[in-house]
């Protein structure tokens, strides 16, 4: 009896956390289309070039497939992709974030910056 009551409460907390550990974070399109004020300002600019520091291509992000988005923002914030400002911008968004900016910029289609 002691037992069980213990177990059970643990199990049931148990749970959530470990699937919320393993499932990637679902993105929310809504969510992600108001964090693209940090974005539109360099993905936005007409031909997708950047100026500033140095001329750079900004390439497109509108229509690439979420799990891609996600990756390449992982992979910046990770040192993996080099580029300085991508992993400044990248490193200050958390898992959920990129998952509703991904799912916002795959959503819209090539409509989107
Ligand atoms: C200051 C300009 C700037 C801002 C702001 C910016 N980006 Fe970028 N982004 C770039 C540049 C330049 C690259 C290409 C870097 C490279 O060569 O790896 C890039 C690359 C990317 C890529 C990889 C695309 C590919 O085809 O591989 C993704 C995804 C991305 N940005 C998402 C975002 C998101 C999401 C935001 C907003 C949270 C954002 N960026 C804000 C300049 C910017």
């Amino acid at each position: 009896m002691h037992g069980l009551r213990l177990t059970l409460p643990a199990l049931l907390l148990a749970a959530p956390l470990v699937a919320a550990a393993q499932a990637p974070a679902a993105g929310n399109a809504e969510a992600g289309r108001a964090l693209i004020s940090n974005c539109t300002g360099c993905h936005s600019i007409p031909g997708y070039q950047a100026t500033f520091p140095q001329v750079y291509r900004v390439p497109k992000i509108g229509g690439q497939s979420a799990p891609y988005i996600v990756a390449a923002l992982q992979a910046y914030k990770r040192g993996e992709r080099n580029n300085p400002t991508m992993k400044a911008i990248a490193g200050g968004l958390t898992d959920q974030q990129m998952a509703d900016l991904a799912a916002y910029y795959a959503s819209r289609g090539a409509q989107a910056n």
